[in-house]
C-alpha cells in the first residue's frame, strides 16, 4: 500500500513534530539558522567556536571570565588517555576516519571521571560533553596521524579548538591566522541543527537513559552517510571527478539526465537556500582568490546555477565547505569527522534538554505483513 494512503504517517517523518528545544531555530522561509536566538553568521563572523560551544552548553553568550575558564577547562581536557591511541593503532588501515572516531568514543566512555554517575545528573552530563567536545579535535587529527604510521602530538593547551587541530594536522606547525579562523568559523556553523538525522538519532539513544558518550556514538554512526554529514566528503570527490570549469555544465547537465543524486544540494529543512552554504561559499572563494586558485569556485558556480535551472535546488553547507577545506589541505576523508569536532557540542546541548526533562522516544510504524500464518513444524517446512 502507498505511504500516502495513511493518513497519520510522514515518510523519513517530513515534517514531522519530534520535540521541542530552546537549543537552535531553522528558519526555512528566511534561510536563518540561530543559536539560542543568535544569528549564526554573527557567530561565526564576530565570536568564536569555544563562544559557540558555550552558549549551546550553558544557553548564553559566556562573559569575558567565563569564557577564559571554559577556555581553559577544554584546554586541560584536550588530551586524550593513551589507551585510546592504543585502541586506535590496532585498527586495519582502511578504516574511515568515522569508523575510528566512533570506536575512539565508544572507548573513551568509561575514563570519564563521571562515567558511573546517572544520566539525569544534569551538571555530571555538562562535565561529561566539555570533555567530549574537548576532545574531539585531537582524536580527529592524532587518528589521523595514527593511520600513517606516525606518532600522536600532544595537543596544544594556548590555542583554540580549531588551532589545536591545525597544529596537530600539520605535524606540530601553527597555522596561519586566516586558515585558523576559517576552520574556527566552520566549526561555529556546522555546531548545531535542530532535529537533523544524528541529533534525533542522540536523542533517542539517550533518552532510553543511556549516557552521553552512547548518544555521540549514535550520532557519529548517523552523521557518516551521504545524505547527511557524509556529503561534503562526496560532494569533493564530483568536484575532483569534474575537475575543470570547461567540464562542468555538461557533466552536471548529464549526471541528472541520468537521475544521479548531486551531493551537497537540497535540504530537508531548507527549500529557499542553506543560509550556513551562503555564508561558506564566500568564505571558501575568499580562500581560493588568496590561493590563486579558483577553480573549484567556478565549477561551484556552474553547478549551482544549472541546480537551480533545472531542479530548483540550492547548495548546503556541505558543498562550500568541501572545497573550502579542499584548498586548505585537509585530506578529503577527515571532512566529515571535522563536522563531528563541531556537532560534538549541539549534540552534547541535545542530549542535555533530552535528559533534562526526558520521555522515552518511540513512535508507531504501520504493520503491512501477513496475518494468522500458521506455524508450521520445522520438519515440514
Ligand atoms: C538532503 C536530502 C536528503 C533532502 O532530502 P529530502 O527532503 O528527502 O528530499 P528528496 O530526496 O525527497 O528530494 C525531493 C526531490 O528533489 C530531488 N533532489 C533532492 N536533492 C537532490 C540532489 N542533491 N540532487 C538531485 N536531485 C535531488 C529528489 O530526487 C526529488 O526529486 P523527485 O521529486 O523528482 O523524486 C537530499 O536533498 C539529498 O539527498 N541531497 C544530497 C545529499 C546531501 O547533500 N546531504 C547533505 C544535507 S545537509
Amino acid at each position: 500500500m502507498s505511504a500516502t494512503a495513511y493518513p497519520n504517517y510522514s515518510p523519513g517523518l517530513e515534517g514531522v513534530i519530534g520535540g521541542i528545544t530552546t537549543i537552535s531555530e531553522i528558519d526555512s522561509d528566511r534561510s536563518s539558522l540561530v543559536y539560542r536566538g543568535i544569528d549564526v553568521h554573527d557567530l561565526a563572523e564576530k565570536g568564536s567556536f569555544e563562544e559557540t560551544a558555550y552558549l549551546l552548553l550553558y544557553g548564553k553568550l559566556p562573559n569575558a571570565a567565563e569564557l577564559e575558564n571554559f577556555k581553559e577547562i577544554l584546554a586541560n581536557e584536550r588530551e586524550v588517555p593513551a589507551e585510546i591511541y592504543t585502541v586506535l593503532k590496532q585498527l586495519p588501515k582502511q578504516t574511515h576516519p568515522m569508523d575510528a572516531l566512533r570506536t575512539a568514543y565508544s572507548a573513551l566512555a568509561g575514563f570519564d571521571p563521571d562515567y558511573t554517575t546517572v544520566s539525569t545528573d544534569h551538571d555530571a552530563n555538562v562535565r561529561k560533553a566539555v570533555r567530549i567536545v574537548a576532545k574531539a579535535g585531537t582524536l580527529v587529527a592524532n587518528g589521523h596521524r595514527i593511520r600513517q604510521g606516525q606518532e600522536p602530538i600532544a595537543p596544544r593547551k594556548d590555542l583554540s579548538i580549531a588551532g589545536s587541530f591545525l597544529y596537530i594536522m600539520n605535524g606540530g606547525t601553527e597555522a596561519d591566522e586566516f586558515t585558523t579562523k576559517v576552520m574556527d568559523a566552520s566549526l561555529t556553523l556546522y555546531a548545531e541543527h535542530g532535529y537533523n538525522a544524528s541529533t534525533f538519532a542522540c536523542r533517542v539513544t539517550v533518552a532510553t537513559l543511556s549516557d552521553l558518550y552512547s548518544g555521540v556514538v549514535t550520532g557519529i554512526g548517523t552523521l557518516k552517510g551521504p545524505l547527511h554529514g557524509g556529503a561534503n566528503e562526496e560532494a569533493m570527490y564530483m568536484l575532483q571527478e569534474i575537475a575543470t570549469p570547461e567540464n562542468a555544465e555538461a557533466w552536471i547537465r548529464d549526471a541528472l539526465a541520468n537521475k544521479k543524486k548531486i551531493m551537497g544540494f537540497g535540504h530537508r529543512e531548507y527549500k529557499k537556500g542553506d543560509s550556513r552554504a551562503m555564508y561558506l561559499t564566500q568564505v571558501a572563494k575568499e580562500i581560493g582568490r588568496r590561493m590563486g586558485n579558483t577553480k573549484w569556485g567556478d565549477i561551484a558556480d556552474t553547478l549551482e546555477r544549472v541546480m537551480l535551472e533545472e531542479k530548483n535546488l540550492y547548495p548546503n553547507v556541505d558543498f562550500p565547505a568541501a572545497y573550502a577545506y579542499f584548498l586548505l589541505g585537509i585530506p578529503i576523508d577527515l571532512y566529515t569527522p571535522i563536522f563531528v569536532i563541531a556537532r560534538t557540542t549541539g549534540w552534547a546541548a541535545h542530549a542535555i534538554e533530552q535528559l533534562d526533562n526526558n520521555r522515552l522516544i518511540r513512535p508507531k510504524c504501520i504493520y503491512e505483513g501477513p496475518h494468522n500464518v500458521p506455524f508450521i513444524p520445522i520438519v515440514e517446512r
